[in-house]
């Protein structure tokens, strides 16, 4: 420990920099500085990068710009699926492994590209044959099973857009979502592996679809084997679907803005919001950045241990690295089940040259021990990357030092579910790395940090994370709600898309991120919003009102912190504070539990009515106030009120 704590002193006081292993840069996808030609302009690069993709009929224009409206590659037709799929089966690469996958308990299966392939094109068929058509929302709810992919391509195939809902999340919120769009079909399990015990998914969505009327059909994918109820005439089997379908299904011609997929995110309202994803600029800015930033090679064995329930597993578990022509590592369990080796043992079972996870996972990582990733040999690795909130220095040099034994280049990538790719992070092959920055944006999109009216800010000094251009895989809008898409991104600060995100720049111009500046909580590189908790928290029949604010966390980064006030007559108690939690769990999903619930007479308020957040999180922090219990006595409530009373 004491060593620990010299490091992370030696991290703050200085600047290292680790310039790419010279053998690494040598063999880089990305090796010209900038990537650009001499004279080139950003619709020409992404126009020339665009060409990695196969299109049935080529763009008319790159870019149309009608502020704050973009349309990429505008006259153009692809499909999703066949990019990822035929043209790869047309090539050497038919029987090259697409997806190897890992179940928790152990078993394994390797789907080549034409096995998956085959995959899709049945389940399409299987699609189709229940009426699903171009435009129709199909809901997937399904854990990290081969179904997850093989359902997105299939969709994609047929022109229909697919909304993933994360396994973790309850059957409250799968309704939300299912309600929010309007979905048809919704595919599910039987259930899933966490931890070793099984995840009750049609359970879940049993309980979903009762009040979620736009559902015909269910479709469940045998997983565990667990008796399930199918309700009759509703609930169809995918495996007995699967027996009967055609093995072709023609791919649709899309059009490049036509929706991909919608995926919910949390915003600063109690509502999450549906990010519509369109094919084109998404597939084009996915592949290209997959291709640089992560060096794709033939030979490569990659890993993104995110979930495909997350935009990280979209863009870089599915589409990314599939339209590469990649293998990708595809688990489905938790990283430290059984043991906290079980990732060293899958990377070196596999041979897994690219591993891509997130700082969560590296801190938990970093407190069981060096031992673990000892025991293994994880010689394959030559890149690593780290993504979904800022990884800190001392982070940063564990993973370094003991995953990546000093020879691999890590990547810090930045992005968001809406922008759908990665913005800014390091060139493995050329840039020189600082521990705990993700370094400079990506060719073609420019970044800047910028203060409340826009202007920009000196560097060395935080400001607002903007994006001044439009780039091929942003956001097209927010599902059914039009006006909230260009308020939120474009109306904050008019002229530049707004990230949420402080940041900023040092003297040699490398980004550093400082975390979210909006009402947005980061726990585990999981984004919730505070209103969405505070929504879940006031449902309670007890609770009169809430207040969430986030904690510092050593592993989650982020925690839940929940002051609530009770209604009359109820009494607090520690049974209370865990019912309450409970509640969150349903509506929302385990990875919204509040860490602690404080009991208060009052919330701390201004005259407008504004929760005080920023005296909660120092009642939190335990820094205004000293200690304090789960049940705040009202005492505190006193002080709370003071120390506001002081301030104002
Ligand atoms: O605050 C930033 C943080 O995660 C947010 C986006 O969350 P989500 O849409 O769930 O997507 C996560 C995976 C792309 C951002 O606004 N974030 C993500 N990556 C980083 C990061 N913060 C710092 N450094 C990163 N590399």
């Amino acid at each position: 420990m004491g060593k620990d704590a010299r490091t992370i002193e030696a991290l703050l006081k200085e600047n290292r920099s680790f310039p790419p292993p010279p053998a690494f840069a040598a063999a880089a996808n990305a090796r010209d500085n900038d990537l650009y030609r001499e004279g080139e302009s950003t619709e020409e690069f992404w126009g020339r990068e665009a060409a990695r993709l196969h299109w049935f009929r080529r763009w008319d224009r790159v870019l149309e710009w009608d502020y704050p409206l973009a349309w990429w590659f505008n006259g153009g037709t692809l499909n999703a699926s066949y990019n990822c799929l035929d043209r790869h089966v047309e090539t050497w690469r038919r029987n090259k492994a697409a997806i190897i996958w890992e179940g928790e308990p152990g078993d394994a299966v390797v789907l080549t590209y034409r096995d998956l392939y085959r995959e899709v094109n049945k389940f399409a068929a299987v699609l189709r044959s229940l009426g699903v058509k171009r435009d129709d929302r199909v809901a997937i709810y399904l854990p990290m099973i081969p179904e997850l992919p093989i359902a997105m391509l299939a969709c994609a195939r047929i022109g229909a857009v697919h909304n993933v809902v994360f396994g973790g999340f309850s059957a409250a919120a799968l309704r939300d979502r299912i309600n929010d769009i309007g979905a048809k079909i919704l595919i599910t399990a039987d259930g899933g592996f966490r931890k070793g015990r099984i995840v009750g998914l049609k359970e879940s969505a049993d309980s979903a679809l009762d009040g979620a009327p736009s559902i015909e059909r269910v479709i469940v994918a045998k997983r565990t084997g667990e008796r399930v109820n199918m309700q009759p005439g509703r609930d169809l089997w995918w495996h007995e679907l699967m027996a009967a379908a055609p093995l072709y299904t023609p791919p649709e011609h899309m059009e490049a803005e036509d929706p991909l997929f919608i995926l919910h995110t949390s915003g600063t309202t109690g509502k999450p919001k549906g990010v519509v994803h369109t094919t084109g600029g998404y597939l084009v800015g996915t592949a290209t950045t997959s291709h640089y930033i992560f060096d794709l090679k033939d030979e490569d064995v990659y890993w993104c241990t995110a979930d495909i329930g997350w935009i990280t597993g979209h863009s870089y578990v599915v589409y990314g690295p599939l339209a590469n022509g990649a293998t990708v590592l595809m688990y489905e369990g938790s990283l430290d089940y059984p043991q906290p080796d079980r990732s060293w043992q899958i990377i070196e079972k596999y041979g897994v040259t690219i591993f891509y996870t997130a700082p969560t996972a590296i801190r938990s990582f970093m407190r069981s021990g060096p031992s673990y990733p000892a025991r293994h040999d994880l010689s394959s690795l030559r890149l690593l990357g780290s993504v979904g909130e800022p990884i800190n220095p001392e982070a940063w040099m564990w993973y370094y030092n003991y995953i990546g034994h000093r020879r691999c280049p890590i990547v810090d990538t930045w992005w968001q579910t809406e922008t759908g790719m990665i913005l800014i992070s390091p060139l493995p092959g050329l840039t020189p790395l600082k521990p705990g920055s993700a370094c400079r944006p990506f060719p073609g999109i420019e970044a800047a940090i910028v203060d409340e009216r826009g202007e920009p800010v000196p560097r060395g000094k935080g400001g607002y994370l903007v994006i001044k251009k439009p780039w091929p895989a942003m956001m097209r809008t927010i599902f059914g709600d039009p006006d909230r898409y260009v308020n939120q991104y474009w109306n904050r600060i008019p002229g530049y898309y707004f990230t949420g995100d402080g940041a900023r720049q040092d003297e040699d111009g490398y980004f550093w991120l400082l975390g979210r500046v909006d009402d947005v909580i980061n726990v585990s590189g999981h984004r919730l919003g505070t209103m969405e908790v505070e929504s879940a928290l006031v449902d309670h029949p007890d609770v009169a009102e809430a207040a969430v604010i986030s904690r510092e966390h050593e592993i989650k980064g982020q925690t839940i912190v929940a002051f609530v006030t009770l209604k009359d007559n109820v009494q607090a108690t520690p049974e209370l504070a865990r019912k309450i939690k409970e509640h969150v769990v349903e509506k929302i999903g385990a990875l919204a539990r509040p860490d602690d619930i404080f009991f208060t007479a009052e919330l701390p308020k201004t005259r407008s009515g504004k929760i005080m957040r920023r005296l909660l999180r120092d009642v939190a922090e335990g820094r205004a106030l000293g200690d304090i219990s789960t049940l705040a006595d009202p005492a505190t409530v006193a002080k709370l009120k003071k120390a506001y009373a002081d301030e104002a």
